[in-house]
């Protein structure tokens, strides 16, 4: 051990907590203690004590609580080693003597710190130079100027094998140190060493205090054996607890009490450009359980960014369940999903800094995650697999090590699991399964356009219950009303851009539920401009919608954002397609409706016991079992 007990308490017994806190936080005396607001938490009435009798500091309304190193390591981010070094120094107490080994560890460190800066500076100067024309133009079209490689010092390592091992070597640094540095590849086996990272854009990777001790280099071209190459493990370098820009994040994260966390270099620059100077990202592999602590030393919850695609979720699901065991009270992560296949390197180019900030804005605590996770990992069509969801569910909780934190997620994930299956007596899961069952006789049917003919209660006969799967999904993922509305949009849209199903189903529709006020105005409306004209077509019937003051509902409906598989709403659709989406539709709304009015029918005839409750149960109960044929 480097800091021996008596050695940390001479520390403390020297410098009083107020000392070190008040650099950052102003105190005022009250009785024995200090107090002021929390550097944790913007607040406006104090609520973060210092004692210096006891030697610690108490955050009431975080909880963060610890003594003058601890303050350091929180505030500021640093490492135990270095609190203890900078305020041992503050503190005028000898650190001691490091042994001799330990001596020359520290000298190889100077030693390869200052190769790391040469061969920044050289990769720089590279860029700078003919020789770099084309990298530079790379950067621009990637939209990196000069002001962003400048913060970033983005620089380029020339093709020929040499150049780095050369300038080096005129600097007075040997191949063995090269080699360490791994910016040279040597060994045994090979006669002359050459350079590592060779006609690829460079990005430096620094530590906590900014020295350079890794890089990252980009190919230039496609089709390269790697696209990028890192820095191999070295004396200054160890992958898993690196974050790429954790230096320039930190300020940037103490300021706004955020931090984000990307997938890329290219990412967290994208991030930067968008004004996002609160990014980083990990080198090429999953979070680590280091990274995890430091990233929350830089913010409460830091907010994960993954690519909306499988892999994304994958990792996603990896870092949940690496945050899981360690969640603390305030202590959490965020995801945010990018849209399907794009980075935010990519989003921003498409869709500019505000679409990659509505991405932040909208991520999802892990709870929601969680949930929604292990939701759609099975079918839960029977009580028994419900049972194992709820079996499964507990378990993800247990894993919690905080228990109250841990308690708070069993409740938490309870009213989800209670709220995913009361509504209806069978239950989300299983329309979900009766579904998958059916697809074929479905298809089958709608290819043939059999139920056309079967009149205003088509979509029933048909048996076509239950949403499709990612109709579920989005209900998930949505809040209900939300959903809801988002659902009726659809419809509505439906209606409007095949009119011929007003004719077919008028009844239906005039019967339906429609929570939002304005959807429901242009239902009515649409009714009403049916039974006065012959069947218009989609222009008619929005001009005239719009005549009749329906213009902000018309624009609700439009931004209704069409899944794949709302892909029936779509104008150009065939009408046995469109035919198969309404029905499901109406089955779903109609499927919602039952198992609120079964809900309210229990509760009548838990309170009344009387016959007629009973009955009125009965029908509902057999409606919705019809459903489930
Ligand atoms: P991506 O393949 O998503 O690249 O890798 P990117 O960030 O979008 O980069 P551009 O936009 O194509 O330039 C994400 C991260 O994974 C690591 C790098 O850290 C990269 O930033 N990675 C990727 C590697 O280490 N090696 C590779 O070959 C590819
Ligand atoms: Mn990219």
């Amino acid at each position: 051990m480097r800091f021996p007990p008596q050695l940390l308490d001479e520390i403390r017994a020297r410098l009083p907590v107020s000392q070190v806190v008040s650099r950052r936080v102003r105190l005022q005396r009250r009785g024995r203690e200090y107090v002021g607001l929390s550097p944790f938490k913007e607040e406006k009435t104090p609520s973060f004590t210092v004692n210096d009798q006891k030697s610690f500091y108490h955050c009431f309304s975080t909880g963060e609580h610890g003594d003058i190193f601890k303050f350091l390591m929180t505030t500021e981010g640093v490492s135990f080693s270095e609190a203890v070094e900078r305020l041992a120094e503050e503190a005028g107490v000898a650190l001691p003597k490091a042994s001799p080994t330990m001596v020359r560890q520290e000298e190889e460190r100077d030693r390869l710190l200052e190769l790391m800066a040469a061969s920044e500076d050289f990769y720089r100067g590279q860029l700078a130079r003919s020789v770099g024309r084309e990298a530079a133009a790379y950067l621009d079209r990637r939209g990196l100027d000069r002001e962003v490689r400048d913060v970033f010092s983005i620089g380029f390592a020339p093709g020929d094998r040499q150049a780095l091992r050369a300038h080096l070597a005129a600097k007075g640094f040997t191949d063995a140190e090269m080699a360490r540095a791994g910016m040279t590849v040597a060994g045994p086996d090979i006669r002359e060493p050459y350079d590592r990272f060779r006609n690829r854009v460079m990005f430096p990777i620094a530590d906590l205090r900014g020295r350079t001790i890794a890089f990252g280099g980009r190919a230039l071209e496609p089709g390269q054996p790697a696209k990028y190459l890192n820095s191999p493990e070295t004396p200054l370098f160890h992958k898993g607890s690196v974050l790429f820009n954790a230096h320039r994040a930190r300020p940037a994260s103490h300021d706004t009490g955020e931090v984000v966390v990307a997938e890329g270099y290219m990412d967290v620059i994208a991030f930067w450009r968008a004004g996002i100077r609160h990014a980083v990202a990990p080198l090429g592999t999953a979070l680590t359980e280091d990274q995890l602590a430091q990233l929350w030393r830089m913010a409460q919850e830091p907010i994960l960014c993954f690519d909306g695609d499988g892999a994304g979720r994958r990792a996603a699901l990896r870092a949940l369940e690496l945050a899981l065991e360690r969640l603390q009270p305030s202590r959490s992560l965020r995801f945010a999903f990018m849209p399907d296949g794009l980075d935010p390197d990519d989003l921003l180019a498409q869709q500019g800094a505000e679409a990659v900030a509505a991405t932040l804005r909208a991520a999802r605590p892990l709870a929601d995650v969680l949930w929604q996770s292990t939701f759609e990992s099975g079918d839960w069509s029977t009580p028994e697999r419900r049972a194992g969801l709820k079996a499964l569910l507990l378990g993800k909780a247990q894993r919690i090590a905080h228990p109250e934190v841990r308690r708070n997620y069993e409740r938490d994930l309870s009213d989800r699991l209670w709220a995913a299956f009361a509504s209806t007596h069978a239950g989300r899961g299983e329309r979900t399964f009766a579904n998958r069952e059916r697809a074929p006789a479905r298809r089958g049917m709608a290819a043939g356009g059999a139920d056309r003919a079967a009149g205003p209660h088509g979509p029933r006969q048909a048996g076509l219950p239950g949403y499709s799967e990612a109709l579920t999904r989005s209900l998930l993922v949505a809040s209900p009303e939300a959903a809801a509305t988002a659902r009726d949009a659809v419809l509505l849209l439906t209606l409007l851009n095949h009119p011929w199903l007003i004719d077919r189903d008028d009844e239906t529709i005039a019967g339906l539920a429609i929570a939002n006020a304005l959807l429901a105005g242009l239902r009515d409306a649409l009714l009403a401009l049916h039974a006065e004209a012959e069947v218009l077509d989609t222009i008619d019937l929005r001009n005239h919608l719009d005549g009749l003051g329906q213009g902000p509902a018309l624009a609700l409906v439009d931004r209704s954002t069409l899944h794949e598989t709302h892909g029936f709403a779509r104008p150009e659709t065939p009408d046995d397609v469109v035919l198969a989406g309404w029905a499901d539709l109406i089955a779903a709304k109609r499927l919602d409706e039952l198992g609120a009015a079964i809900a309210m029918a229990e509760r009548e005839f838990n309170a009344t016991g009387t016959e007629g409750a009973l009955e009125h149960l009965m029908a509902l109960k057999d409606e919705q079992a019809k459903f489930g044929m």
